[in-house]
């Protein structure tokens, strides 16, 4: 069993679908008002060296439906990398608190976090992953599917910590994944090598995103220009132009078509106001299945039992 959550990857596929269980069960007990607290006196701390309204909201408040209690370190707090050296920090905080969650600029950053941590770690999102959101993406498409056979999944947009999740799944998951972005803009090529190797899903790189959308299960999109990313934004909105998620692109994919987006969504950019708020999107249940998907993330790495 993993001790940290940092890639997809760490999980084995009947990990992967376990958490999945979980959460659906988790996600129960939520809804029936039942309390399910075998987390009482635990402790999660939450470093955000960059902004988040989702991974905050949802990690706090799924620690407290837990019973515990979560710690909002900001990216003017404790300074990682820059006050104090990453390694310390991990040394200090794992001898106070049950998990640490992080979100990082550098994977290699949450790497070190977890090689001096004595408690879990967990990736909250790095400029290489995002981990917990393609974990609630695929509970979600579960969800509304019922089973997740036969699944082809397209991506347009940047080949970004998003797209490295996604090929990361598709290693652990069956699924046919299309990628669709501009040339220079592709997802991690050592990811995709491993990926391509699992020999488990069919992953394609589509420049056009007319062809990459037939017949998809599922669009999805994310930002052009990342955190991190924002003194390239005007740029990459030139590029990325023949990119957007709208009412016509999902118009090619298969009738019924899912689309979905991590949030926050860029209005106008890389999707329309129409497809969000329209009928095919499944984006705020994604939203709302971070917290849910998170909790079983963190009560599988505890190897808590879920009656
Ligand atoms: N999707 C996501 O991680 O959202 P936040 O950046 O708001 O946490
Ligand atoms: N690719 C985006 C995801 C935000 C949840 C970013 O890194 O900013």
């Amino acid at each position: 069993m993993a001790f940290n959550f940092l890639h997809i990857t760490d999980f084995t596929s009947e990990e992967i679908l376990e958490t999945f269980e979980i959460a659906r069960k988790v996600k129960a007990k939520v809804k029936n008002g039942e309390e399910f607290t075998p987390f009482k006196g635990k402790t999660l701390a939450m470093i955000f060296a960059k902004p988040s309204a989702r991974t905050r909201v949802s990690f706090e408040t799924g620690m407290t439906q837990l019973g515990g209690h979560a710690i909002f370190l900001g990216p003017n707090d404790i300074g990682i990398g820059k006050r104090e050296a990453v390694k310390d920090i991990a040394r200090v905080i794992s001898r106070y608190d049950d998990f640490i969650m992080a979100r990082l600029f550098d994977h290699a950053h949450i790497l070190e976090l977890a090689e001096h941590s004595r408690v879990p770690v967990i990736n909250g999102l790095t400029d290489y992953n995002h981990p917990c959101q393609i974990m609630a993406d695929m509970f979600t498409i579960l969800e509304h599917r019922g089973h997740l056979r036969d699944l082809k999944i397209v991506y347009i947009g940047d080949g970004n910590n998003i797209t490295n999740s996604w090929i990361n799944l598709a290693a652990r998951l069956p699924m046919h994944l299309v990628v669709s972005c501009p040339k220079g803009y592709e997802p991690d090529r050592a990811t995709m090598e491993k990926a391509q190797k699992a020999n488990l899903s069919k992953i394609e790189i589509i420049e056009d995103p007319k062809k990459a959308v037939k017949d998809a299960d599922v669009v999805y999109t994310d930002v052009w220009a990342s955190m991190g990313q924002e003194a390239e934004a005007e740029a990459r909105k030139k590029i990325f132009i023949p990119y957007q998620v709208n009412k016509e692109l999902l118009a090619l994919a298969k009738p019924g078509v899912y689309a979905m987006h991590c949030l926050p969504a860029h209005r106008g950019d890389e999707i329309t106001s129409e497809v969000v708020d329209g009928p095919n999107s499944i984006m705020f249940d994604e939203a709302e299945n971070r917290m849910h998907i998170q909790k079983a993330i963190m009560l599988k790495l505890a190897n808590v039992k879920i009656p």
